[in-house]
């Protein structure tokens, strides 16, 4: 028997794939608050991944930390390669950041708010770009607006554009829509769709579960400064699509009958509930089989009803679990 060989052929790093890569991340605020533990996290190159959390949970704590905002208490993070405290200013510019809390000059004018930005960044002045920008944002009618005269919408739509305006391949989108109408929620989907699918690699924080549904390739979970979970949104929704069916009987059971043994069947304490756990995205539930078998076996019910756990038990579950 050979002996397996490790030193060659290894798969790639998985830094090489990880556009951000955080590892071994711990921040105790200068009041002694511990707001993260032991943070490793990686974030694919293209990908959207949403980081959900309750609030004081890290998410912005993180967020700032990678943008350079916040100083990290030990840990090492790269951002396209960069280390964000040695390579500061090249991190830095690989980054476009959307605040939580928005903050901008309200004299000046959406197009030289914009405009500056990019100039901070020491880029070149490239006004075709920024006329895209406002253009893809749908702010291109207010662009000689001052900043105070918007809506609070467009405010942080303003806010996107000058996260965008020095061509950043990551983007940052801490919170984007908190106190956003439906419809422009569905715009900023779009937007940033289209962003992912010009390369540019999203991390977003949310509250709002659906979002992280519709958005997400992929979704990261804080609790209490430590992440709890990273999955595949497809492999998460899978899981997702169990469902079970609950029936009341007419009369208690003392055990599931041998007749039904091929059936993922628990019945409650009390005997008076049978409860089939199953597949919802199969084609062949087995729930006409089952109620079939049933009432050949005279089990008689007088109610039934169905329900699916969704991302937010889940969530809640994890947290809860966690507190
Ligand atoms: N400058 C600071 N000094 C001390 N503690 C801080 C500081 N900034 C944040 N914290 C604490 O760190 C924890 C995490 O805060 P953070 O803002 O990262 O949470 P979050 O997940 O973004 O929450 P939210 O969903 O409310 O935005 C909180 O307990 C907060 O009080
Ligand atoms: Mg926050």
């Amino acid at each position: 028997m050979k002996p397996l060989d490790s030193s060659h052929a290894s798969p790639p790093a998985a830094s090489e794939r990880a556009i951000i890569s955080v590892s071994g991340l711990n921040k105790i605020y200068g009041s002694g608050f511990q707001a993260l533990r032991n943070v490793d996290l990686e974030i694919s190159r293209g990908e959207i991944f949403a980081l959900l959390g309750p609030n004081g949970a890290g998410k912005t704590t993180l967020i700032s930390i990678i943008c350079g905002i916040v100083n990290p208490s030990m840990g090492i993070v790269l951002a396209d390669g960069h280390d964000i405290v040695r390579d500061y200013r090249g991190a830095r510019s690989k980054i476009g950041l959307v605040p939580q809390e928005l903050s901008t000059d309200a004299f000046e004018s959406v197009w030289d708010t914009v405009t500056f930005s990019r100039g901070l960044f020491g880029k070149a002045p490239n006004p075709a770009y920024i006329e895209k920008i406002l253009k893809d944002l749908s702010l291109w009618e207010k662009k000689d607006n001052r900043i105070m005269t918007l809506s609070g919408g467009m405010k942080r739509r303003v806010m996107i554009a000058k996260a965008l305006s020095h061509e950043p391949t990551i983007l940052f989108l801490d919170e984007p829509t908190a106190g956003v109408d439906v419809e422009l929620r569905r715009d900023m989907w779009e937007m940033v769709r289209s962003l992912r699918d010009n390369g540019v690699t999203i991390i977003l924080t949310t509250h709002y579960i659906e979002e992280a549904e519709e958005m997400a390739d992929r979704i990261g979970v804080i609790n209490k400064g430590e992440i709890v979970l990273v999955e595949d949104k497809t492999v998460l929704m899978r899981k997702l699509g169990r469902k079970q069916l609950t029936l009341q009987l007419q009369h208690p059971l003392n055990a599931v009958p041998a007749a039904l043994s091929g059936y993922d069947l628990t019945l409650s304490e009390d005997g008076l509930q049978l409860i089939y756990d199953f597949d919802a995205q199969s084609e062949e539930t087995g729930i006409a089989g089952l109620l079939r078998l049933l009432s050949e076996q005279g089990i008689d019910f007088k109610d039934l009803h169905t329900s699916q756990s969704s991302l937010e038990d889940i969530f809640v579950d994890l947290v809860r679990g966690r507190a």
